[in-house]
């Protein structure tokens, strides 16, 4: 017998399975136990606590846990290096240093997103292929800012803030980061920024980067820990400006803590946005960006279409489609090249997640989630989706920041615009339609910061974002991004 007649014997596979695609940790080397990083030095932490792998609940490091005292440190490094030198370097020299950050990004990228995957559990195409990429261009497009101010605000005379405090959340850490520092650094301003505590290792490995870009000491200052630590910079008398980004919850507290201080202040918060789908939408590429909408990242994901709103006509066949398309996401090992559903980023999270989904069940809400085997260790959701859904149910009311969707239907495009503005919050929704006309008309209607039209959860460092009512308020990206780190000589005047 011949090879090829051996192999036409062999029975056909009754189950195709993809084989295990993971990426090697062996780029990374962590260090066991990690400081601040204050005026360009680790400074050995007073308190530290684990920080783990939400997959498999390893631990990956010891982290410093921030006091007051040590915010202290970072905010004295951050306000000698602005005074002696950083805000008064001209802005070509300023750029040098965030095109070479930017550069050095690209060149370890694999390093970062294999380290972004393991602390926070996003799929490793994602870091990959979104978290990676973005960070550096924001690097890179705000470098371009960096020496012509002038023009971007003509007649104004732009100068830097001062000291900022930066705070953010734990669903795009190194991204997050980047939209912080890039901007800020670019305008003449000093940093001190805490990342998430379920997420610090990205941020603390950007530290290396600082050094090889040869930053001057205490331009970036990172201090990890809680939200008592987020606090304590809040209130720190010697910071500038505050820019947040986490729950609606804390960032009104942190608006109630800056009243009357005269700290600027820029807040980007949950979200709870529709997705609207027409009848003459192209309907399979709507369901992939319903998919993308509420299932990238595990829907933690602030600008998430939690909300489909669907036009009753097409409903079925939208939900069937959907339905269908459910069973073949992959979730798992966010390490795997093949994963694309990975693990809930916390206990807490998934603690939440879950409540919600009850609720919803328990509301009179029809629940279908996919035939899916989970890993026993780590935390983990399967995605989910909500028919028969009530606008006044909680699961249509409140952020879930899951991979959990609520479907709702509607009849006319009015009806669609007055459903998809009942919310509290207001930071993006998405419309899917053939016509042109609808789409121009429905960006207006709907009082969200970013309207996407026949896709989702799309970013450019050239484009704000930001949101309406209880999503905040100010805008990060594109030259409107640049306003929060500057002070004008108009404003003394109270212009
Ligand atoms: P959170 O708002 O508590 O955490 C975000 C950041 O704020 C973290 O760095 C945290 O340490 C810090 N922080 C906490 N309390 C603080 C305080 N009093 N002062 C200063 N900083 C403080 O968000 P959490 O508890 O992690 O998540 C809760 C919910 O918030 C999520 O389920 C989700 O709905 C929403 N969320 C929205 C995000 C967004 O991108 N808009 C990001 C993270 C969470
Ligand atoms: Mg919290």
């Amino acid at each position: 017998m011949t090879d090829l007649e051996r192999k036409q014997r062999l029975p056909v596979p009754s189950e195709w399975t993809y084989a295990p695609a993971p990426e090697s940790r062996d780029v990374l080397q962590l260090r066991e136990r990690y400081g601040h990083f204050v005026g360009g030095e680790w400074l050995e932490p007073k308190e530290t606590y684990p920080t783990i792998s939400p997959a498999t609940e390893e631990v990956l490091a010891e982290v410093g846990q921030a006091t007051s005292e040590e915010v202290d440190l970072a905010v004295e490094a951050a306000r000698g290096a602005y005074e002696n030198g950083w805000s008064s370097l001209p802005g070509s020299e300023r750029a040098k240093y965030l095109f070479r950050i930017a550069r050095i990004l690209q060149e370890r990228a694999r390093e970062f997103a294999v380290l972004e995957s393991l602390n926070g559990g996003k799929p490793i195409k994602e870091s990959r292929d979104v978290d990676l990429p973005l960070a550096a261009a924001h690097f890179f497009y705000y470098a371009g800012w960096a020496d012509k101010l002038e023009y971007a605000f003509p007649n104004r005379k732009p100068k830097p803030v001062g000291v900022a405090g930066q705070i953010i959340p734990w669903n795009f850490p190194l991204l997050m980061l980047s939209w912080k520092i890039a901007p800020a650094l670019a305008c003449g301003n000093t940093v001190v920024l805490k990342p998430a505590e379920t997420t610090p290792l990205t941020a603390l490995l950007f530290c290396d980067v600082l050094r090889q870009a040869e930053l001057p000491p205490g331009v970036v200052n990172i201090v990890t820990g809680d939200g008592s630590t987020g606090a304590a910079l809040v209130k720190h008398p010697g910071i500038d400006k505050i820019a947040f980004t986490g729950s609606t919850d804390v960032g009104k507290a942190i608006q109630r803590e800056l009243a009357g201080t005269g700290k600027k202040l820029t807040l980007e918060l949950g979200g709870k946005a529709a997705n609207v789908i027409f009848d003459d939408a192209a309907l399979d590429q709507a369901v992939e960006g319903i998919v993308n909408g509420i299932y990238f990242n595990q829907g933690h994901v602030c600008c998430a279409g939690s909300r489909l709103l669907v036009q009753e006509s097409i409903s079925e066949a939208v939900i069937d489609k959907l339905k269908r398309r459910l069973t073949t996401l992959r979730v798992g090992d966010p390490l795997d090249k093949n994963t694309d559903v990975g693990a809930i980023n916390s206990k807490l999270q998934l603690d939440k997640i879950t409540e919600l989904v009850q609720a919803g069940k328990e509301e009179g809400a029809e629940i279908y989630q996919p035939p899916c085997r989970l890993p026993e260790k780590g935390y983990w959701f399967v995605p989910t989706v909500f028919t028969n859904v009530a606008q006044s149910y909680r699961i249509a009311q409140e952020e879930i920041f899951g991979p959990v969707l609520s479907v709702l239907t509607f009849r006319t495009p009015e009806e669609a615009v007055e459903k998809a503005n009942n919310t509290p919050y207001g930071l993006s929704a998405g419309v899917w339609t053939e016509k042109g006309s609808r789409i121009l008309w429905m960006a207006q209607q709907l009082k969200a910061g970013v309207v996407w039209a026949n896709t989702y959860n799309r970013f450019d460092p050239t484009s704000p974002f930001g949101g309406y009512k209880e999503s905040g308020y100010g805008r990060e990206g594109g030259k409107h991004g640049l306003e929060p780190y500057l002070t004008f000589d108009s404003e003394a005047f109270g212009g």
